[in-house]
């Protein structure tokens, strides 16, 4: 039995063409259900539908063999027990440091705003930048306008959230795509069938 753990929204929505050209389908029955577990063509694999940031933690577990997951989700999670084994390509976007103006990040102590709390702690220590760093879980945007913080730490993709928001996007910490992660474990006792299903995906991207 393989377990694939994925998350509703855009990396379901992008993934299911990948699993499909490898041989992997699942029914618009299952997927318009309200179904946590869903069943797939071959009996020894389901799919799990997770929040994003979960998937990684039930791919450390190893309550799923396999996981699609962002690279943001991962850079936060931290990697323990599994295998970052194929760049998707898919749901692609940047994490990026954006404020009002250039100038709101002339602060001694910057307070920054976001839910990438390691990715923007690491980025700014790399900076030699003293920051106070908000927890937030979403509406990121929110904070600069409201004086919650100075700027936000956040994704970027078109750049029409941040431009509805009046916030330009400064400075560049990460190129994001998704990645096929693999528990480890399960990559030894199931790495056949993995690595099966691993090239299959891989020689059609
Ligand atoms: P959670 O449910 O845990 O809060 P989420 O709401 O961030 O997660 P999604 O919005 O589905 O989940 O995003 C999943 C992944 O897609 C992100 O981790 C990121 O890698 C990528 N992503 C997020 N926003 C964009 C975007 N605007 N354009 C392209 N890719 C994006
Ligand atoms: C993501 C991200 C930004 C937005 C950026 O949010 O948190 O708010 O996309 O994309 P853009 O540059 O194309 O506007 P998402 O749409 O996933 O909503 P969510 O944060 O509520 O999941």
């Amino acid at each position: 039995m393989l377990t694939i753990a994925l998350s509703k929204g855009r990396i379901l929505e992008q993934t299911l063409p990948l699993l499909k050209k490898a041989g992997l389908n699942i029914s618009s029955e299952e997927l318009g259900s309200r179904k946590l577990v869903l069943n797939t063509n071959l009996d020894d694999v389901k799919v799990i539908i997770l929040r994003a940031s979960d998937v990684p933690v039930f791919v450390q577990h190893g309550t799923a063999d396999i996981g699609v997951s962002g690279k943001d989700v991962l850079l936060e999670h931290g990697g323990l027990g599994l295998f970052e084994l194929l760049d998707l390509k898919i749901a692609k976007c940047r994490l990026m440091v954006a404020a009002r103006d250039e100038s709101d990040l002339n602060q001694s102590t910057l307070k920054i705003a976001t839910k990438y709390i390691n990715s923007t702690k690491h980025y700014f220590q790399s900076k030699g930048r003293q920051v106070e760093v908000i927890k937030l879980s979403g509406a990121m945007e929110l904070a600069p306008i409201v004086g919650l913080a100075n700027c936000i730490v956040d994704l970027v993709d078109t750049g029409n959230t941040l431009k509805a928001n009046g916030l330009t996007a400064l400075d560049h910490i990460y190129d994001i795509s998704s990645r096929l992660i693999v528990n480890s474990a399960s990559f030894n006792t199931k790495h056949n069938e993995i690595n099966r299903w691993i090239a299959r995906i891989e020689e059609n991207l």
